[in-house]
């Protein structure tokens, strides 16, 4: 297991203020930043693309930037998103005609390539790709909203990858995302996740530094 990362989700933030409320919670600690991007279409909710990615680099965003791709069809924006500056692509399996060809895509793109199972989306394809990830992301809530309550039975999932990833020896990273608190983050970690995102836990606190180092302390 890696050291642990914790990567607000900026969907949480303040949209009018969205560089300096980023800037803000790397500053008070955070490692990564967890861009939510969503097409109304895949998912029932419009966030932001490309064009907002770049404008933090621009901002001075120097942080990885972590890009969980909640859009159908995925092939054609990864370009896109690493031209703009992301570090990690991650996209849905079943938004994808051919999960290895995108994984492939997004290595050649130059970014780091990571897949997404949903609360009710089986593990099957894993086997056969797991060596080519450098992140696994399970979903603890079903896409498309911040603020949604922590479904349990993520943990038995991220137990299953955990043993995956251990028992072959490889560097990949176990992300979870949605209804991420310090009060439910160290159950979390003993389940096996390395990575976690947290977006209104984090920026709907009133101490972004005080929030993360709970959540640090939780995890142990
Ligand atoms: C949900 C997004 C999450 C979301 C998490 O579709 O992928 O990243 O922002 O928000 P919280 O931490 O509020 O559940
Ligand atoms: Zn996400």
């Amino acid at each position: 297991k890696q050291s642990p990362i914790i990567a607000p989700s900026i969907l949480a933030a303040d949209f009018a203020r969205l560089g300096e409320d980023t800037a803000a919670a790397l500053a008070a600690g955070a490692d990564w930043v967890h861009f939510d991007v969503m097409d109304n279409h895949y998912v029932p909710n419009l966030t932001m693309g490309p064009m907002a990615l770049s404008a933090l680099r621009k901002y001075g965003i120097a942080a990885p930037i972590d890009v969980h791709l909640m859009v159908k069809p995925v092939d054609r924006i990864v370009p896109d998103f690493a031209k703009a500056g992301a570090t990690l692509v991650s996209f849905h399996p079943e938004a994808s005609e051919h999960v290895d060809r995108t994984i492939g895509l997004i290595k050649d793109s130059g970014c780091q390539a990571g897949l997404v199972f949903n609360p009710a989306t089986s593990l099957d394809c894993l086997d056969y790709v797991l060596d080519k990830l450098d992140l696994v992301l399970i979903m603890s809530v079903n896409p498309g909203f911040g603020g949604q309550k922590f479904i349990p039975m993520a943990l038995e999932k991220l137990r299953r990858v955990r043993r995956m990833i251990d028992e072959r020896g490889l560097p990949v990273r176990l992300e979870v995302d949605g209804g991420v608190t310090a009060e439910n983050i160290g159950a979390i970690a003993a389940a096996g996740a390395d990575t976690f995102v947290a977006g209104s836990a984090i920026f709907h606190a009133k101490d972004y530094r005080a929030e993360i180092a709970a959540m640090r302390a939780a995890i142990g």
